[in-house]
């Protein structure tokens, strides 16, 4: 039998969390408003996300903020979007600095205004030094996109003679890729009812533990995130190995 404070004791902070914020549009939808409202209080929400991860130890936290695909939503949307990017940027690059949080972006950035680029640039450098929680912001990323990225990488590697193709391994092919530095997730959320990937990191998710839930993001709020959490805590990760050996391993 475990007792209260020992099964207390060995709750885990997941080290790395991945969201994908969704359920925007629909939140706006059933209040009969344009879903750039649902957007903005999807922003809300994010702020909020980014605090409680925080306050709980949790030191990666990456979001879905626009995938490679999401180009092909109507133009009207897709440039309200931008335009709220570069509001956010400016609203909350110095509160997440005082917090000593690191903002970085994955993702192609050249299709982005030179505006947005610049901010995105400035929100990195300004917050790169900090050792808080790193906040990677995951704008016109594809899971797909990254795997292509990095075998383009190491290709060009070899054809300088710089390393050989047996020289790939997993480790090499990790490295190469937009979160190479950071250690997998632990713990994947996605808001909105939708139980799919939709292309967000397809590698890194190969051991992660899936959360889904019906609520949609804009009301997505800290006693959801603390229910992620405590549904983390009931999951035992195997990684191919038996529960008893894991059990025994303790
Ligand atoms: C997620 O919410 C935000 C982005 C994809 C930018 P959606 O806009 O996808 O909301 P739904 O899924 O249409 O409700
Ligand atoms: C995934 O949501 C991308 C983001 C949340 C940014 P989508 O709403 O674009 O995903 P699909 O189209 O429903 O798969
Ligand atoms: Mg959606």
């Amino acid at each position: 039998m475990v007792s209260q404070s020992q099964s207390q004791s060995q709750a885990s902070v997941p080290g790395h969390v991945c969201i994908i914020m969704d359920g925007n549009g629909r939140w706006a939808k059933k209040r009969l408003m344009p879903r750039s409202y649902g957007h903005r209080k999807g922003v809300e929400t994010t702020r909020r996300a980014v605090d409680f991860f925080a306050r709980a130890g949790v030191a990666h936290l990456t979001l879905f903020a626009f995938s490679s695909e999401n180009w092909n939503r109507p133009a009207e949307e897709v440039s309200s979007l931008m335009e709220l990017f570069m509001q956010s940027l400016r609203q909350y690059t110095a509160e997440l600095h005082e917090q000593q949080i690191r903002i970085r972006f994955i993702g192609e950035r050249s299709l982005f205004s030179e505006d947005l680029q610049r901010q995105i640039q400035q929100a990195e450098s300004e917050t790169g030094a900090n050792r808080n929680m790193v906040l990677n912001i995951a704008a016109n990323y594809g899971g797909q996109w990254d795997l292509v990225n990095a075998s383009r990488r190491l290709a060009q590697q070899v054809r300088d003679g710089a390393i050989d193709p047996a020289d790939i391994d997993q480790r090499l092919f990790a490295a190469h890729l937009s979160l190479g530095d950071s250690p997998d997730p632990d713990l994947f959320i996605r808001t909105g009812g939708e139980q799919r990937v939709s292309n967000f990191l397809l590698w890194q998710l190969a051991y992660t533990e899936f959360y889904f839930c019906e609520t949609l993001w804009p009301d997505f709020s800290e006693a959801d995130m603390a229910a992620a959490l405590a549904e983390y805590n009931r999951r035992q990760r195997r990684y191919g190995k038996t529960g008893e050996q894991i059990e025994v391993a303790g």
